[in-house]
C-alpha cells in the first residue's frame, strides 16, 4: 500500500484518486433545490485533478501507521476546498481563464453566477464533511475544522489569492512572493499533510509538527513549479490555459529568477521538505516519493 518508490508512487496517486472520488461522490447524493446546482457542483469537483492534497492526507495517515480509510473527510474536506477556489480563481475577474482540468471552466460552461455559487457550496461541504466524519474522535474533528478554516480563509488560501490580486503588474522581493504562495497554496497544502495526522488518534505532537514542516515546505515547490509549468508546458498536457501567467503579468518565481533559478529553488525546498521526515521509518516514503514527484510532474 506503501509507495516505496518512484513507480509505486504512480499506483498509489490512482488508488487515492479513486477512493477520494468514490467517497465523494456519495456526499454528493443529497437534495437539490435545483438539478443545475446539482450539475454544476459535480462538474466542478468531480471531473479530474490530480488529487495532490488528498494524496497527501492519506501518505500522512500511512506515515504515522494508520490505514487509508481514517482519511477520508479530510481527503474529502481539502479537495473540496482546493475545487472551490480553483473554480472562483478562474473567474472573469480574477485570473479569467476558460480551461480548467481539461474542460472549460465552471463560468463557461455554465454562468458566472453558477462559479460563484458552486464554489461556495463546495467551501461550506468541506466542513460539513468533517463535521459529521463518523471515523473522527469530536475534539479531533473540531481541531481539525479550526485549522481548515484558518488555512482556507483570511490568513490563509483567500490570504494569498488576495496578495495574488494585489501584487499584479509589480515586482515583489523574493521575500514577499514567498509570503504570497505560502499563503495561496502553501496553506492548504500544509494542512492537507497536517489534518492526514490529526485523522489517526495516536499521532503525537512531534509527528504533527515534521508533517507540516515538510509540507510547509512542499507547498512552495508545488506553486513554483505550477509556475514553471505555465512558462514551459502547453496547453493540451496542462488542462489550463498555459501562458496565463505572464498574459496577466503576475509575478512569479520564473518572473524573478527566471526558469533555471526557480527550479533550482523548487529542487532545494523538496530536499528539506524530505529532510524534515528523518524521524519517520519508512512508512512516510509515500509522503518522500511525493515530494519528489512534486517537482518532476508534468502537469
Ligand atoms: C492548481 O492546483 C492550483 C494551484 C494551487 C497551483 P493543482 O495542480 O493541484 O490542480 P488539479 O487539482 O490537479 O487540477
Ligand atoms: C491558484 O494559483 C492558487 C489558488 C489558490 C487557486 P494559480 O492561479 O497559479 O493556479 P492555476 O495556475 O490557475 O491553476
Ligand atoms: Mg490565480
Ligand atoms: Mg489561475
Ligand atoms: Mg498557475
Amino acid at each position: 500500500m506503501c509507495a516505496q518508490t518512484p513507480q509505486e508512487l504512480e499506483g498509489f496517486l490512482q488508488q487515492c484518486q479513486l477512493r477520494v472520488n468514490a467517497v465523494l461522490e456519495k456526499k454528493f447524493d443529497i437534495e437539490y433545490p435545483s438539478s443545475n446546482l446539482k450539475q454544476a457542483m459535480t462538474y466542478a469537483a468531480l471531473g479530474g485533478g490530480k488529487r495532490i492534497r488528498p494524496a497527501l492526507v492519506y501518505g500522512s495517515v500511512l506515515a504515522v501507521g494508520g490505514e487509508l480509510a481514517a482519511g477520508d473527510a479530510a481527503a474529502c474536506a481539502v479537495e473540496l476546498i482546493h475545487s472551490y477556489s480553483l473554480v472562483h480563481d478562474d473567474l472573469p475577474s480574477m485570473d479569467d481563464d476558460d480551461l480548467r482540468r481539461g474542460r472549460p471552466t465552471v463560468h463557461t460552461a455554465f454562468n458566472e453566477a453558477t462559479a460563484i455559487l458552486v464554489g461556495d457550496a463546495l467551501q461550506s461541504m468541506a466542513f460539513e464533511i468533517l463535521s459529521t466524519a463518523e471515523t473522527v474522535a469530536p475534539d479531533k474533528a473540531l481541531e481539525m475544522i479550526q485549522q481548515l478554516s484558518l488555512a482556507a480563509g483570511a490568513s490563509g488560501m483567500v490570504g494569498g489569492q488576495y496578495l495574488d490580486f494585489e501584487a499584479v503588474g509589480t515586482q515583489p522581493t523574493l521575500a514577499e512572493l514567498e509570503i504570497l504562495y505560502s499563503l495561496k497554496t502553501g496553506a492548504l497544502i500544509r494542512t492537507s499533510a497536517l489534518l492526514g495526522g490529526l485523522s489517526y488518534p495516536q499521532t503525537s505532537p512531534k509527528q504533527l509538527e515534521a508533517l507540516k514542516a515538510y509540507a510547509t515546505q512542499l507547498g512552495l515547490a508545488f506553486q513554483i513549479q505550477d509556475d514553471i509549468l505555465d512558462e514551459t508546458s502547453d496547453t493540451e498536457t496542462l488542462g489550463k490555459p498555459q501562458g496565463s501567467d505572464r498574459e496577466l503579468n503576475k509575478p512569479t518565481y520564473v518572473s524573478l529568477l527566471g526558469v533555471d533559478g526557480a527550479q533550482e529553488k523548487a529542487t532545494e525546498l523538496v530536499k528539506n521538505a524530505i529532510k524534515a521526515l528523518d524521524e519517520f521509518s519508512e512508512a512516510a516514503d509515500t509522503l518522500r516519493n511525493l515530494a519528489a514527484f512534486i517537482v518532476s510532474r508534468a502537469h
